[in-house]
């Protein structure tokens, strides 16, 4: 049986390519501004003691890669996995503005009973709390290991949940362009918004982006730090410049690099002490990239609040005694 394509009959798609071609906003659109400076932090300590001392609805991205009890390493092993997990969760949902986004990386590779899943959080997430499933992005590399009594694992997921379907979502700043050839069939076709058709592709829900090799040039120790790609589509893509980025299992502080980058602030905690180290051989080779930005890096999260409220004057985050 055939499956028509009804991209063409959607309304809410047909409503918000008029507003478009008419430039109206739509109503989850937020007039940032380019900071000159951002504001970054990264904290030794557990993630459920950073949660409680930021204050409700003080986030607007949440991005985080947990750990899922594969007895990878010292931190990866807990005995009632999503009774822990459950814990992060209700905080991160309290601590999340209410246009805000939150990812979640995982997978699927269900063992044993002690292990975590993205299955499990999910489950959670639908019974347990109020979070709205958007997407679940598929990330699939071709490189990775080999295997002999099962199909060699290519992908991995990553759940973007929101508190509100006012959620904010900037695909222009992620589009794919197209190539010469694709670019004039498209604009060519009559179901599609020239204008759009111009910006580029939505890169749609699954995402083919290399894994780090062990050779890789943006290596800098930590043994599951994730591509600067796909971290720095989610950070454009689901956060605004000058917006206050959150991610408490930091690792080698992927997610601060890139906010940087991008002109986001950046609160990060990871229980291991050697992240700092690794955080700094992140900055070293931003310095050597184009991509460079000026940042503070604060030692409490009073000064990191109080800085951002210096700027904006009307962020509703209060300072934290810390
Ligand atoms: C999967 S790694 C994150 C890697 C990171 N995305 C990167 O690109 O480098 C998970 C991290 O969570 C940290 N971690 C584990 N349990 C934690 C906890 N309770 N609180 C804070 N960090 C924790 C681990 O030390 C580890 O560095």
């Amino acid at each position: 049986m055939a499956i028509h394509n009804k991209s063409h009959s959607n309304s809410a798609l047909m409503t918000i390519n008029k507003m478009n071609s008419n430039h109206i906003k739509h109503k989850t659109s937020v007039d940032f501004h380019i900071p000159g400076v951002t504001n970054c932090i990264l904290l030794n300590e557990d993630c459920i003691d950073l949660l409680k001392s930021l204050p409700d609805e003080s986030v607007q991205l949440i991005l985080i890669d947990p750990p899922y009890n594969l007895d990878l390493a010292g931190w990866d092993t807990y005995e009632n996995y999503i009774d822990w997990a459950a814990r992060w969760l209700d905080e991160a949902y309290r601590v999340l503005s209410k246009s805000g986004n939150m990812v979640v990386f995982g997978g699927t590779q269900f063992q044993d009973v002690k292990s975590g899943d993205l299955i499990e959080i999910i489950y959670y997430c639908r019974h347990k709390t109020k979070f709205r499933l958007v997407n679940t992005i598929i990330w699939y590399y071709k490189n990775g290991m080999s295997a002999h009594r099962y199909f060699a694992n290519r992908h991995e997921e990553v759940i973007w949940l929101t508190k509100t379907d006012k959620y904010y979502f900037d695909l222009d700043s992620v589009r794919v362009k197209y190539s010469e050839k694709d670019l004039e069939s498209a604009l060519k076709d009559k179901r599609l918004n020239p204008d759009n058709v111009r910006k580029g592709k939505n890169p749609t829900n699954v995402w083919e982006i290399g894994r780090l090799n062990g050779n890789s040039l943006e290596r800098v120790g930590h043994p599951t730090q994730k591509p600067l790609e796909i971290i720095r589509r989610l950070v454009k893509a689901l956060s605004y410049p000058d917006a206050v980025v959150l991610d408490f299992f930091a690792g080698s502080g992927t997610t601060g690099r890139v906010c940087i980058e991008e002109k986001r602030n950046c609160i990060m905690c990871d229980t291991d002490a050697e992240s700092r180290e690794y955080f700094a051989r992140h900055l070293e080779n931003m310095n050597h990239t184009k991509l460079a930005q000026p940042f503070v890096m604060n030692d409490t999260l009073a000064d990191f609040f109080r800085e951002i409220n210096e700027r904006f004057g009307d962020l509703d985050n209060e300072a934290v005694n810390k």
